[in-house]
């Protein structure tokens, strides 16, 4: 036996002994993280590799008998995109994506969902999940708006430790621990245009404002990777970003894990960006700036060879990466165990009784109620004849969402995740309706297609150019079927959005309007008179039109999850109350991008000359069946110091008939900035349950330490003076009361 293959030595004595057997192409070949879709074998017997992606579970099987042939027997390390759930295992629980997520403003139940995604996880053999996302949303024409959480840097922190501690469970020796990878790291989100993986127009004062707080929380919380984005910042390639990288990241906040790039983001630094003449000088920039795995860039195993052999970097500089990946390796116990696939406890967890039931909770508190005329609850006495149309009404895979099953990541689950697992709005009214009602069905239009883009299926250097979408034409036949379903009914459920050809990398869309015949359907609709509830199962907020804006109610259900068809039909029925917020603001016209809420204060004027900048619904939004008053607003002290807390009492009142989980939130506002600031920003909100009739008081409790801004020497300080506490049911200035206080010393 070999001291490193000895567990009863130190984690540094093995590091350091298996370093001094290892040649330098197995030492590159560590670096590599390559993608197995065509097999592992290869991959390990001709580049050394130390970690794997996309690895079907047949091959998953295998890899550990291919390294087992190797000579010194490094396990590998096995990583994939478990996003909402294990999404590329058949038959795993889906939950809700994280926008969804959001929406339930719940960190226990997102911690728990995250904590059942990796118990489902580990039992497959995957070690690490690339979730989640702390990406900000800003444009909403972006494809990957619905992976994050949503617009506001406090909530995303929150959300994103919280599912940091459910997959990381009780640390790494823990069996069902899987490692959690904190990304974009940083600002890939901050796009042009909304387009995917543009320069990002960010000062590193911005970048400190705004998009490092929630990476900077997890860091510090123990987060074990994080990954790069796409974006440029400033002319240099995230992947050459020492400062971010090094500087920040791991010398400011001590982070200690692991970096892996994004997909061949050593590649498109020769290919696409063209900052970098060959992947030899990639290699050497990639290293020199702090990173260690190097995802899906083959060329970087000769390049990093040959960028020693050419003094581009020293092999001493290797060692350190390949360092921090074994450590990974052996605190995982991956030498002892190499955590296979465990055939007995998949049997056991995968789409587990409770981890269903999570995620049916999970789904409800995803929903907001964005309108409502009182038609819903639909709680008559007389029998029901409902009218169940659109598009997304009864299309399981499009529920899911990206990152699910065959959303185009993985080649192994053409057709998805199992239908029967899947309920669909439709499945959900058929079974829930009282027996006496009648549910009737039809699709009305279709959303669109795809076109082999005229200029090839791939790009020069054999990367895959996605199809171009096509938005569906009309179809009279389904039009027709639809509005005769409506005529013979008492109300009409329409389910509408988007569907995964217009979401996702690749994939900013111009428009942020319902595509194909959707907006004839729901104007045809409306036009015969009948109530209508629509229902929004779309990745992120679309504009809508008049004919939806005017229904009898909405539901944004973003993508819900494999139960949202269940939990729809529960919130149109009344068995649950809506209780979802808006983690994000609505824009009613593409124009009005960016719309998030905190806007920098100082523009001229709060309009454009034709048109409004109000949101459609603001962030913080979400209606109850029953209606709450805030009144009564106190502070327990009006002058504070920096050290101190903010208490506030604000009292609540149920004036309505039905129970109200009510988000109360809480947001501040720096009356005078050394720098521009934003306007108000969210800084903490309790949930609470009202009861018909009765008045509660809630306290608040904010760190003084919170109300800080990073000043123009790029420092975040609380600046002494005058503040607002902002305190209501939405960020709405007309929901919210105000407190005023001073921070004197
Ligand atoms: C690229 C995506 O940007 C990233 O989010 C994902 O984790 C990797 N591909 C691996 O699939």
């Amino acid at each position: 036996m070999f001291d490193y293959q000895n567990s009863k030595l130190s984690i540094e004595v093995r590091i350091d002994d298996l370093l001094a057997r290892m040649t330098l192409p197995e030492k590159v070949g560590q670096m590599l993280q390559l993608d197995a879709r065509e097999g592992v074998e290869r991959l390990v017997n001709e580049f050394n590799v130390g970690s794997i992606l996309h690895t079907s579970p047949e091959e998953m099987a295998r890899a550990g008998e291919y390294v087992a042939a190797t000579r010194l027997r490094i396990p590998l390390l096995t990583a994939d995109d478990a996003i909402h759930g294990h999404s590329f295992w058949s038959g795993a629980t889906i939950y809700p994506t994280q926008l969804a997520m959001a929406c339930s403003w719940n960190y226990d139940l997102i911690r728990q969902a995250a904590r059942e995604t990796a118990i489902e996880v580990s039992a497959t053999g995957l070690h690490w999940t690339f979730s989640p996302v702390l990406c900000i949303t800003r444009d909403l024409r972006w494809g990957r708006v619905g992976e994050t959480f949503g617009e506001d840097p406090y909530l995303i922190g929150e959300f994103g430790s919280a599912m940091v501690k459910g997959y990381q469970g009780d640390g790494l020796a823990d069996k069902t621990a899987v490692l959690a990878t904190a990304k974009h790291f940083a600002g890939y989100s901050e796009t042009q245009g909304g387009r995917d993986a543009s320069e990002a127009d960010l000062s590193p004062r911005k970048l400190r404002s705004w998009f490092l707080p929630p990476f900077e929380r997890v860091a510090r919380e123990g987060c074990r990777t994080f990954m790069l984005g796409y974006q440029s910042i400033d002319g240099v390639p995230i992947t050459a970003n020492k400062w971010l990288l090094n500087d920040v990241l791991k010398g400011e906040w001590g982070f200690a894990g692991t970096l892996v790039t994004d997909w061949d983001n050593v590649g498109r630094m020769v290919w696409e960006q063209k900052t970098q003449a060959s992947h030899m000088h990639a290699a050497a920039t990639a290293i020199n700036a702090g990173n260690d795995l190097v995802m899906t860039t083959w060329q970087f195993y000769q390049g990093a060879q040959d960028a020693v052999a050419n003094g581009l970097i020293g092999e001493g500089q290797i060692d350190e990466a390949v360092r921090r990946i074994l450590r990974l390796k052996f605190e995982l116990g991956l030498f002892e165990d190499p955590r296979l696939p465990d055939l007995k406890t998949q049997s056991q967890v995968i789409g587990a009784a409770e981890h269903a039931l999570t995620n049916l909770e999970l789904a409800r508190r995803s929903l907001v109620l964005l309108a409502n005329d009182e038609t819903l609850p639909l709680q008559t006495k007389q029998p029901m004849r409902l009218a169940v149309v659109g598009p997304n009404a009864n299309d399981a895979q499009n529920q899911l969402g990206d990152w699910a099953g065959n959303s185009g990541q993985i080649n192994w689950m053409p057709d998805g995740h199992p239908r029967d697992l899947i309920e669909t709005v439709l499945d959900g009214l058929e079974r829930l309706v009282p027996s006496d009602w009648k549910v009737s069905y039809a699709k009305g239009a279709e959303i669109a297609q795809f076109e082999v883009d005229p200029l090839g299926e791939t790009y020069e250097d054999g990367q895959p150019r996605p199809p171009i979408v096509v938005a569906a034409k009309p179809n009279e036949a389904l039009l027709d079927e639809a509005l005769a379903l409506a005529a013979n009914s008492d109300l009409v459920v329409a389910v509408v959005g988007d569907c995964i050809p217009l979401i996702g990398e690749y994939r900013s869309t111009a428009t942020l309007e319902l595509v194909g015949s959707q907006i004839e359907l729901l104007d045809r609709l409306a036009a015969t008179g009948k109530k209508m509830v629509v229902v929004v199962i779309s990745s992120k907020p679309m504009v809508l039109p008049e004919s939806a804006i005017n229904a009898a109610a909405i539901i944004q259900a973003f993508n819900p999850g494999m139960r949202g068809g269940q939990a729809i039909a529960e919130l149109i029925l009344g068995h649950i109350e809506p209780s979802g917020r808006l983690p994000i603001s609505f824009a009613r016209h593409v124009g009005q991008q960016p719309i998030y809420y905190n806007q920098i204060r100082g523009q001229h004027g709060d309009r454009y000359a034709d048109y409004t900048q109000d949101p459609l619904f603001a962030f913080g939004f979400g209606l109850s069946y029953s209606k709450i008053n805030y009144t009564n607003l106190r502070l327990a002290a009006n002058t504070l110091g920096a050290d101190d807390t903010l208490r506030a009492t604000v009292a609540l009142t149920n004036v309505g008939m039905r129970p109200v989980l009510e988000t109360v939130q809480a947001y501040i506002s720096d009356a005078i900035t050394s720098v521009t600031w934003a306007t108000k920003e969210l800084k903490g909100y309790r949930q609470i349950l009202v009861q018909p009739g009765e008045s509660v008081d809630v306290n608040l409790e904010i760190a003084v330490a919170e109300f800080s801004l990073v000043n123009a020497a790029g420092h975040r300080v609380v600046e002494l003076g005058e503040f607002n506490l902002l305190v209501g049911a939405s960020s709405r200035a007309q929901d919210l009361l105000v407190a005023r206080f001073e921070v004197n010393r």
